[in-house]
Parts: structure tokens; sequence; C-alpha cells
């Protein structure tokens, strides 16, 4: 089979490789009809998850159907169409039987296009597959869904409901891109009286309007602590969530917060950010920090499914799966194609409509 495979830092290919096989009772093999890419596939690339060894396939993202399932898989049959999410579950250790899966001590967690072969390919082999897909409700499309495999429940997880936002409150979001949007989108199901999009792109700010911001602020021309004091009455915001990842949006979320408020941290740090308890320590702030879990995912799989969530937003650009190459070209470039998530169709979604390679299906931004 075709799939995208990481060849050490800057180098990637869209190469032949096996096709994967049953290895373990727990196992099956999914024919993967839409996929998408990942900030952090672009972190792979750069050499930042040494984790990562050459010759994996990247991707941790898909909808696809069941081609083949272990005999020890007992709850999906062939031909079920299924959500692969960013994160198995072994069901059986501690953090599993927690529902904290993103910890998972049996061999789950984060693991496709991180320690295994990942979901950029025409098949993948998905262990522990019981606990670990999700059936698509019927009458869903690829599209409607698959960003329920990283982005939504993280943003919503490690944003939303650690931050614990409630209706009326004041939500200040640091970084518009895909994750700081789908808090944006996520955050709306609790109705909060404000909800403040920070950036340095005004086309990332563009973006955040779509998904439900009523106040932007571009913080390499505008002060936006002073933004929010001025939303709040000189408190701050109830919640602020950190989608960035660098020092700097951390410590701006940890001013925006008021006393008593949540600084809700998702983003992924690789330099030490500081907490400023010089200031902090009286003001009665709680920080929270963490990996997506998952645990929410049927919930806002029934949120799509009854209409009152709309992720396919997200869905800039389509190409298909043999144009990966190009697909990667166009989402690391953002600032220049306004790129938020690219489709990767497989032959199935795309059959009927042209599919040359290296061009998109569709373009823009609606
Ligand atoms: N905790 C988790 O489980 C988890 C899961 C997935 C991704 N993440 C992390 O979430 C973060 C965001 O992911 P993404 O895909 O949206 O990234 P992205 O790079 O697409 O978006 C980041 C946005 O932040 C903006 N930005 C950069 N510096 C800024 C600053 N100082 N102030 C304000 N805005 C600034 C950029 O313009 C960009 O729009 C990353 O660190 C990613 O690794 C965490
Ligand atoms: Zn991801
Ligand atoms: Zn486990």
């Amino acid at each position: 089979m075709k799939a995208l495979v990481y060849h050490g830092p800057g180098e990637r290919g869209w190469d032949n490789v096996d096709d994967p096989a049953i290895a373990d009772p727990g196992d099956a093999i999914v024919r993967i009809d839409s996929s998408t890419i990942c900030g952090t596939d672009l972190h792979i690339l750069k050499g930042d998850v040494p984790a990562v060894q050459p010759g994996t396939v990247l991707g941790h993202e898909a909808v696809g159907i069941v081609e083949e399932v272990g005999r020890g898989v007992s709850t999906l049959a062939v031909g079920d169409r299924v959500l692969l999410s960013c994160i198995t579950s072994c069901g059986r250790c501690r953090f599993c039987k927690e529902a904290r899966y993103g910890q998972c001590l049996g061999g789950g967690g984060w693991i496709f296009g991180h320690l295994i072969d990942g979901l950029q390919a025409e098949y993948a082999r998905v262990p522990f597959a019981d606990n670990s897909v999700h059936k698509v409700p019927a009458g869903l499309t690829d599209e409607q869904v698959l960003f329920l495999a990283d982005i939504l429940p993280t943003s919503y997880e490690v944003g939303v409901l650690n931050g614990t936002v409630r209706p009326g409150d004041v939500v200040a979001i640091v970084g518009s891109g895909p994750i700081g949007l789908a808090a944006m989108l996520t955050a709306q199901l609790f109705t909060p009286g404000h909800i403040v999009a920070i950036d340095l792109d005004d086309g990332r700010l563009e973006a955040a309007r779509r998904f439900g911001a009523d106040v932007t602020v571009n913080n390499g021309a505008e002060d936006a602590v002073a933004a929010v004091m001025e939303l709040t009455e000189g408190l701050g915001a109830d919640v602020s969530v950190e989608a960035v990842g660098v020092p700097e949006s951390f410590e701006l979320a940890a001013d925006l917060v008021r006393p008593g408020g949540h600084i809700a941290n998702v983003g992924v740090h690789g330099r030490a950010a500081t907490l400023h308890l010089e200031r902090l320590w009286i003001r009665g702030v709680t920080v929270t920090t963490g990996l997506v879990d998952t645990y929410s995912t049927p919930q806002l799989l029934k949120l799509v499914a009854s209409g009152r969530l709309d992720p396919t937003l997200f869905a800039t650009h389509r190409f298909p799966l043999g144009a990966t190459m190009a697909a990667y070209d166009v989402f690391s470039d953002a600032a220049t194609t306004g790129a938020l998530k690219v489709v990767l169709q497989g032959a199935e979604q795309t059959s009927g409509a042209p599919a040359s390679a290296g061009a998109e299906v569709t373009a823009g931004v609606a």
C-alpha cells in the first residue's frame, strides 16, 4: 500500500510499504477513507518528537471501514464505519479504568504515527480495536466526524472542561489555530457571555469570528490584557485557554484571568514558562494542564449527529490521499494558504471526482 512515511527530520515520502496485518487478537485492519494532518505531524517532521523512528507512517486522525478483525475483537465487524481516534486504550490499566486513556500504561495512548504506524495511509492496523474506535452514527459524512479524532476532544476536554466554562463566562483564548478554534466552537456549548480570541495573525482572527469569537485582539498590535480588562470591569476573564505552546502565550493567559478564575493550558511546551506566583499567590486561580483522553468523543459524536455541533468548518482544503505530499505543503504554509485542516480523501471518497495527484479537489474557506 501507499503511506506517508517519516524519514527523519525534514524528510518525508509517499512510499510503497507493506500492507498492515493483524499482529494481536485485539487488532483490526481498517481501510482509510478520510485522514488529515495535525500540527503535531509538523513538529515530528521538524525532529521535535524524537520517539518517532524514521520509517514510521505518520497520522493519528481518520475515518474508515473495518476490513478485518482479530479473533479477540467482539464489538466490531467487517464493514463497520469507524472513527479512528488519536488515542487508543488498552482498557485494563489503572488510567484506562479512570477514562484517562491518554495516560494508558498498557500500550495504548497516543501511539498512531508516534510509536506505531499511523493513519495517513491506505490501510492501518488498529490495536485494542474494541476500546479504541468509535462507530460513526448513520447518516454522518466523514468530514462531520473526522475532526473528532483529535482537535475537538482536545480543546473540549483540556480547554473547555478543564477550564470549567460556565454560562455567561468571559472566555479568553490565546491562539486561534485549529486547537484555539476548536475551543471556541466547544465553549459555545456552555453559552459563554463573550469569547475573546487572541492571535498574532489577522487571518486566524478572521477565522476566529467564524468559529464564534465575538471579540478579537491581535496581540502583536494591541494590548490583550487591557482589552480583556475593559470587557470585564477590570477583573479579567473567568477562563483563559492557552492554545499556542510558547512561554509568552502561557504568561499572557495567566495575566488575563480574574481572581478565582481558571487557566487551562492546552499548548504543548518545549521551553520553560514562568508561573508568576509573586502575583498569582493571592488570586486563587486554578491552572490545569493535560493531554487529550478522548473520553468526550461519544458525547461530541452525539452533538454532531443532533446538529448541535458542526466541525465541517475546519475543512479548508481537500486532496486525494495520493496527493498527501502536496497537502503537507499547503498545511505547513497556513499563513499563506489559510489552511485550517486539510482532508485527505481515500479512493472511495474521491470516486467520481477528479483525483489528479497534486491538485486540490476543492479549496478555499467559505
Ligand atoms: N494538550 C494536548 O493534548 C494537545 C493536543 C493537540 C495539540 N496541542 C497543542 O496545541 C497547540 C496549538 O495547536 P494548533 O494546531 O492550533 O497550532 P497552530 O500552530 O496551528 O496555531 C497556533 C496559533 O497561535 C498563534 N500564536 C503564536 N504565538 C502567539 C502568541 N505569542 N500570542 C498569541 N497567538 C500566538 C499563531 O499565529 C497560530 O494561529 C500546539 O502547541 C499543539 O502542540 C495540544
Ligand atoms: Zn494531533
Ligand atoms: Zn490502558
